[in-house]
């Protein structure tokens, strides 16, 4: 149980950039507030603190968030691929702000390495697993399959982007759409939700499963036409196709 509510986590990250919808947020704080005491709470990807601060209100006390990103300035959001130290270094500062002015500093450990050179810093098993760091294929498969693997039986792993990122979309692919350990279990927006399987799923199982994600693709095209009209300079089509106005991408 976490000890403030939903809409103190809300305001807390009123100002703070970033890429987490309210409903995703409320996803991330329930799911949160659900671990153990004195579990694990891992996180990839956090840009400058939006979905951290939600994981850390919510969270149980004693419960730590260990939150894993470079702060590189690459892989950081849409036509933002290559490195950039001072965009980097802009966001470190933005984060650790961030997590001051919501009072969180003392929940969160920032382990600023790519998650590739991270996993040592992870105690496993994990509880809940919030995957939302590069977007690339390669990136996303590894995290999806090395810190996946380290979540325990009934443990939760949350995907952003999961549906209007080709890299991402194409990951969950390879790697959950048959999955004999993960279950879908529904999503917020692009933010897809899995949980641990305590043992093999059953063949029907599995179906079920992959069917109801494949039942995810119009949604999919759906937000990468709007990214396409985006990237084409065509706002009025965007918004036809359903892009709110104001948010930068679908996600
Ligand atoms: C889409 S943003 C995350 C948004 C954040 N979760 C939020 O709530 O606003 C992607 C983040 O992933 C980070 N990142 C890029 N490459 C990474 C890697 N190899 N491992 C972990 N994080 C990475 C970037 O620095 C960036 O801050």
């Amino acid at each position: 149980m976490s000890t403030v509510g939903f809409e103190h986590a809300l305001q807390a990250i009123e100002h703070v950039e970033g890429w987490l919808s309210e409903d995703q947020a409320r996803r991330l704080f329930e799911r949160a507030a659900a671990v153990r005491p004195g579990g694990t709470i891992v996180e990839i990807g956090s840009f400058q603190g939006r979905s951290t601060i939600v994981l850390a209100l919510g969270a149980p006390p004693g419960t730590v968030v260990v939150a894993i990103d470079p702060h590189a300035g690459g892989d950081r959001g849409p036509q933002e691929i290559a490195a950039d130290a001072a965009r980097g270094d802009a966001d470190h500062a933005a984060f650790t702000a961030n997590l001051r002015a919501a009072g969180v500093s003392d929940r969160v450990r920032h382990v600023r390495l790519p998650s590739a050179r991270a996993l040592g810093s992870v105690a496993a098993p994990i509880d809940l697993l919030y995957v939302d760091g590069a977007h690339r294929l390669g990136p996303a498969l590894d995290d999806i399959t090395r810190y996946g693997a380290l979540i325990a039986p009934g443990g939760t792993m949350l995907i952003h982007d999961a549906f209007s990122s080709i890299g991402v979309t194409l990951a969950i692919g390879v790697r959950l759409l048959g999955s004999a350990r993960f279950s879908y279990a529904g999503r917020s927006r692009s933010l897809a939700e899995y949980r641990r399987a305590p043992g093999r799923l059953p063949a029907a199982e599995r179906a079920a499963g992959a069917a109801n994600q494949l039942a995810q693709l119009p949604w999919f095209a759906r937000n990468i036409s709007i990214k396409l009209a985006i990237a084409a300079g065509r706002p009025n089509l965007a918004r036809a196709l359903g892009h709110r106005p104001g948010d930068r991408w679908p996600y």
